[in-house]
């Protein structure tokens, strides 16, 4: 079939919209018609050429939702007319790390799907009969999406597809470093640096784990409001001298949870020292720019502070993005605050500007 979708042709351009084709799913994939995309740094970084692993030309996107069109012969767990949620945190429910409930990180396509292929090793996407590679195994800057079955999350079809699309990045990474990486315990203090998507969803993680107080740190008012709104019991700017802050109203010792999502190193040093000696975890959800190291003092780790890594906040994305949507209907997450813009697959670089400027958190194309 034919399909408009936005390609990145070469680093650090503006994404072309244009005509592709897209190729039938085959025996494990599932043809999605794409009614929304968020707009996340992911898509942003590799557009600029700064990701070294990046590859171009390929259809970008992947905070996408929509609903299963057609799917291929060997696939039992969706069919069509299912509202899903694109994963690029897949989960087979077979490979070791699958069935091992410490992490999420599924190993049963990665390779394929960071070089841009479909687990078979071959693209469905094409211009001109030349293969176009896929991204994140999502690319849903684009009207439709092959993606294998074990990469979509069947969700409510009474969640509105241009909210639920946020749970296939931002949302749930933020939500779940606070509810499934951490376990933040009912009663804690935590500290959440920055409040992006990433950031607010961590917010409202720790007030759904019944946190006490809810400190959010940004630089910016506009968004320490959000916070507030999501459940921050505290907000403060942030700069040189939170740590101090920290320390000085939690009795000298620290916050049992801290969390970085700003993709700073030098944030992220704050957060593991403002975690509290004997049991304060730091949770680093922010992606460093390539080369960059955290410079940790190890007395701090002696100390019994401890840091944990999270990639798409631990979700295993077919059994819990469902579950976060569902809190989401239930009332229990406000998601419209953070669709700031909505936006046509033609505006997509405009989608750009947006979050370079820190105009609002989320841009959502609609498809
Ligand atoms: N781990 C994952 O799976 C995953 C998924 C999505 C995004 N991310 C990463 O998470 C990070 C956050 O994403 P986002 O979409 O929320 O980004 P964002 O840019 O919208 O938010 C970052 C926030 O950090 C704030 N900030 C900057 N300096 C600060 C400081 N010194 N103290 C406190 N706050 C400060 C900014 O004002 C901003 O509000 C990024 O690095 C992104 O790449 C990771
Ligand atoms: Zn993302
Ligand atoms: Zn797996």
């Amino acid at each position: 079939m034919r399909m408009r979708a936005a390609v990145l042709e070469q680093f650090g351009q503006p994404l072309e919209v244009q005509e592709v084709d897209l190729a039938e799913p085959a025996g494990r994939e599932v043809l999605v018609r794409l009614e929304a995309c968020g707009v996340c740094h992911t898509d942003m970084y590799t557009a600029s050429g700064a990701d070294p692993s990046g590859y171009a030309p390929a259809v970008l996107g992947h905070e996408g939702a929509g609903v299963v069109e057609a799917v291929g012969n060997e696939v039992f767990s969706l069919e069509p007319g299912d509202h899903v949620v694109t994963l690029f945190s897949p989960q087979c429910q077979q490979c070791v790390h699958c069935l091992d409930d410490r992490t999420n990180l599924c190993l049963a396509i990665r390779e394929q799907q960071n070089r841009g292929y479909l687990p078979d090793g071959t693209t469905r996407l094409s211009r001109d009969g030349e293969p176009l590679r896929h991204f994140m195994g999502t690319s849903t800057f684009a009207e439709y999406t092959v993606m294998p079955e074990i990469a979509l999350a069947k969700v409510s079809p009474e969640a509105p597809l241009d909210r639920a699309c946020l749970f296939a990045c931002g949302l749930s990474t933020g939500l779940g470093a606070a509810m499934f990486t951490a376990e933040v315990e009912r009663g804690s203090t935590c500290v959440v640096y920055g409040a992006g998507m990433v950031g607010l969803g961590a917010v409202a993680g720790c007030r759904l784990q019944g946190a006490e107080r809810i400190v959010c740190v940004d630089l910016s008012e506009e968004r320490l409001a959000l916070a507030r709104g999501q459940g921050a019991t505290d907000t403060w700017v942030g700069g040189e001298g939170t740590v101090e802050r920290v320390l000085e109203e939690t009795g000298g010792y620290g916050a049992d949870y801290t969390f970085e999502a700003t993709g700073l190193v030098q944030v992220m040093r704050q957060a593991v020292e403002s975690a509290r000696m004997g049991w304060g975890l730091c949770t680093v959800t922010g992606v460093a720019g390539k080369g960059e190291t955290l410079d940790v003092v190890p007395r701090y780790l002696i100390t019994g502070r401890r840091i944990a890594g999270s990639s798409f906040g631990g979700v295993k994305g077919r059994d819990q993005v469902p579950e976060l949507v569902q809190r989401y209907l239930d009332g229990d997450i406000d998601v419209d605050p953070f669709v700031s813009h909505k936006l046509s697959l033609d505006e997509v670089n405009r989608g750009f500007d947006l979050m370079h400027d820190q105009d609002g958190i989320r841009s959502v194309i609609d498809l």
